[in-house]
């Protein structure tokens, strides 16, 4: 009798840690999926190969979908999550509405990653993998990516407006934005450096080549040719434009020829305390290299807050 009482309590509480979803991360490893799903790695590769591929571009939006995602309440996937009737995610944050992309390319891996392993590699794993290749894809460094994230169940619109730093930032507010993330000012100089590659929109550069001082003059007037003073809004212009979608240390070269197509670009070379910093990454490929990596494993290890439930979604737009 007793005995079989205690084994049913163990039973018991056995199956309720295995059904009820589960809190923050657990301690990271490269080898999180090693027995329960060897083939990830590959399949994110293949996957992401044949979109970069297709468009160099998404190469760009997958690395700031990761950002995107691990500033707002760690990198748990909740930018992934869908707006429902009843429910409002990240998409439609100020932020991300109309400019995160490629979420159908996360979609594409997750189908061919369930496929292989049912219920087993979350979607917070899955866009940190995306986000390495993605990098090395373009021409960039790559890293051995920590794994085991969880997905959380719930998303926090106010919290992405509130966290995801603007093109209009100053010095000082881009380096508070990344220390309340547990990031230095020299990992906030690094990770910047992915304005190597992607586009971004006439709106948020127009305040920069129209009104800026320290903008390039022939640089301005380049820019202005497909960003009027009026309309045209959601007109691209590539963040480098001498080698697009390259990633390389371009963009503090550019900085440093007042080419930075953000305010908050060209804030990191404008007589402040990141110049030093900026002339090195410019002058010295490889300590870009090497530190942008770090700080992306750094950036990869937020978790979400205690007590966020989390579990491995099925289906990255949607909780299960
Ligand atoms: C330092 C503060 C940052 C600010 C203010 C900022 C702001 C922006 C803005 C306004 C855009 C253009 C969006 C659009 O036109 O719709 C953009 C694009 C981009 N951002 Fe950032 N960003 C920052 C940091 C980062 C970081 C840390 C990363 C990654 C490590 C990143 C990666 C990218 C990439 C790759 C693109 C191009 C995306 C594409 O072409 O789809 N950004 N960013
Ligand atoms: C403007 O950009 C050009 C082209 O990169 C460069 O040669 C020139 O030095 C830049 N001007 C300034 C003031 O930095």
């Amino acid at each position: 009798m007793g005995t079989s009482l205690a084994r049913s309590v163990a039973l018991f509480t056995l199956l309720l840690c295995l059904l009820l979803p589960s809190h923050g991360h657990g301690k990271l490893s490269t080898k999180f999926y090693a027995k329960s799903c060897p083939s990830v790695a590959a399949i994110v590769r293949s996957v992401m190969e044949q979109a970069v591929a297709k468009e160099p571009r998404m190469g760009a939006s997958i690395i700031r979908l990761f950002f995107h995602d691990c500033f707002v309440n760690g990198c748990d996937a909740s930018i992934l999550l869908d707006d429902t009737s009843t429910f409002t995610g990240e998409k439609n944050a100020g932020a991300n509405t109309n400019s995160v992309r490629g979420y159908e390319v996360i979609d594409a891996i997750k189908t061919q990653v369930e496929a292989a392993c049912k219920g087993t590699v979350s979607c917070a794993d899955i866009v940190a993998l995306a986000s390495r290749d993605a990098v090395d894809l373009l021409g960039g460094p790559t890293w051995n990516v920590q794994l085991g994230r969880k997905d959380s169940r719930a998303a926090s619109q106010s919290a992405a407006n509130a966290n995801l730093p603007g093109p209009g930032s100053g010095a000082a507010s881009l380096v508070a934005a990344f220390a309340a993330k547990g990031l230095s000012a020299r990992d906030m100089t690094a990770l910047s450096g992915a304005h190597t590659v992607g586009r971004a929109r006439c709106l948020f550069f127009r305040g920069r080549i129209y009104t800026d001082q320290n903008v390039n003059a022939s640089f301005a007037a380049a820019r202005q040719q497909t960003c009027p003073q009026s309309g045209g809004d959601g007109n691209l212009a590539p963040f480098d434009d001498q080698t697009p979608d390259a990633f390389d240390n371009a963009y503090y070269t550019n900085l440093m020829a007042q080419r930075g197509l953000l305010h908050s670009d060209q804030e990191l070379f404008n007589g402040g305390p990141q110049d030093a910093l900026v002339r090195k990454y410019s002058g010295n490929a490889r300590m870009f290299a090497t530190d942008f990596a770090k700080a992306m494993v750094k950036m990869g290890g937020l978790a979400p807050a205690a007590g966020t439930p989390t579990e491995v979604r099925f289906n990255c737009r949607k909780v299960n």
